[in-house]
């Protein structure tokens, strides 16, 4: 597709009118391989932002950028391949939990995973905490990973949907990156292109997360579910509240350590609620939905974390990466505390804020960084108590300047809303 073509495209977007699959592809197909430049991609972007794509143009601008470079192929590896991703939050730790945990009940996780994007950790950030752990494998080492260990995180290569790489990084130079399309074809490319079957999303919605309202993140999970039906995967998508962090830990080395707390038994709480809600997706399969396969599948993941079986799965994965567990040095106690002015109940907690000041110090820092929530949402507080614990030897003072107003007591709080938001199932079309 030439310039001419690309700007009339975009022309007819902005009149309303839908476009052939064809065009999606030759659009895909210019913009990476150079016959189109920024400039001519980027009308068309701003009249997606204005006009919308229909169901069909979302499919086939997602099919489109997924074979855009490598696609894996997992036939002749045995069981079900499952891939998990997250639109990302504050202290979200899940899939260090959720894969391992998944895994131990008897399906392969084959999770490609990215950087932190904006205020949201990556997965490989906090993973690669672990001494010697590698997360850049060959598709032949995690294939193999896949099917002898039962689990891999590894980082997605350059060469799966490099279109998605070179529009997110316009869309995100230009403000285009807020249109409920285009998002849903950037994360499920990428899904697309690591080939596994089974897919579990979780969108996750509110303050502390990439997508700050509800309405749009049900939205956005529609979407993702089916347009990966459409192209051929069994699609569970959930909704999670992320209005306040996930976690007790903001930081990648506390999330890895509150993550091994979950896998060594520690119950309940919010970051357990939605690691376990994605493991039994990752296990439910075609009949998601229904009652009693939903309670078996939540029996099952329930017990492996109690009888130590996702823990020795995390131990195989992370000793096939070549990482050792053993030489990771747990966070002691945090450098400075943060205390509440005022008795109460903690009625909010500003993640964002939060993640800001943890990345900054991460930067700075050669220690470990980071801030422990040590009162989640809805707990009392006695005026003088403990609130926040800041670690980061020689950035703690500066983080805890920038905290400090980050968690809001009032005298009495509602209490908080439901964690799990909405679940979505799609069996595949194709
Ligand atoms: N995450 C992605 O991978 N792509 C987007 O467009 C937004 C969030």
């Amino acid at each position: 597709m030439g310039a001419a073509a690309a700007a009339q495209l975009a022309a007819s977007k902005r009149a309303g009118t839908s476009h052939e699959r064809g065009e999606i592809e030759a659009l895909v197909k210019g913009y990476s391989d150079g016959t189109l430049g920024d400039d001519d991609l980027l009308p068309w972007l701003r009249a997606v932002m204005q006009s919308g794509l229909t169901l069909e143009e979302t499919t086939s601008l997602t099919d489109a950028m997924a074979r855009s470079g490598t696609m894996l192929d997992w036939r002749g590896v045995v069981g079900t391949i499952v891939d998990k991703h997250s639109t990302g939050g504050v202290g979200d730790a899940v899939s260090l939990i959720a894969v391992p945990l998944a895994a131990a009940c008897g399906v392969k996780v084959a999770k490609l995973s990215g950087r932190g994007l904006g205020h949201t950790g990556g997965t490989l950030d906090k993973l690669e905490r672990i001494p010697g752990l590698r997360t850049d494998l060959s598709v032949r080492d995690f294939k193999a990973q896949v099917g002898e260990v039962g689990c891999a995180i590894a980082g997605a290569s350059d060469r799966l949907a490099p279109a998605d790489k070179k529009m997110y990084a316009l869309r995100h130079r230009t403000g285009t990156v807020a249109s409920i399309p285009l998002i849903a074809a950037s994360v499920l490319s990428k899904k697309i292109a690591g080939g596994a079957p089974t897919l579990v999303i979780d969108v996750k919605a509110g303050r502390s997360a990439f997508m700050e309202d509800v309405d749009s993140a049900t939205r956005l999970a529609e979407t993702i579910a089916d347009v990966g039906a459409a192209l051929g995967r069994s699609m569970h998508v959930l909704v999670t509240d992320m209005d306040v962090p996930l976690g007790a830990s903001v930081g990648d080395v506390l999330e890895l350590d509150e993550a091994l707390d979950v896998l060594h038994g520690r119950e309940g709480g919010r970051l357990y609620d939605v690691s376990t809600a994605v493991a039994q997706a990752m296990l439910a399969g075609p009949h998601a939905g229904r009652p009693e396969i939903e309670s078996r599948a939540q029996a099952t993941v329930r017990h492996a974390l109690r009888d130590g079986t996702a823990r020795l799965r995390l131990d195989a994965m992370v000793r096939a990466q070549g990482g050792d567990l053993e030489a990771f040095q747990r966070p002691g106690q945090p450098e400075m505390l943060l205390f509440a002015d005022r008795s109460g109940v903690v009625a909010w907690i500003d993640g964002k804020t939060i993640a800001e000041a943890v990345i900054a110090a991460e930067n700075a820092e050669s220690g470990i960084a980071g801030v422990r929530l040590l009162r989640q949402i809805g707990e009392t507080v006695r005026e003088g108590e403990p609130l926040l614990g800041i670690y980061g030897a020689g950035t703690a003072a500066v983080t805890a300047d920038r905290v400090r107003e980050a968690v809001r007591i009032t005298e009495s709080a509602p209490q908080p809303g439901p964690l799990i938001l909405a679940r979505i199932h799609r069996e595949p079309r194709a």
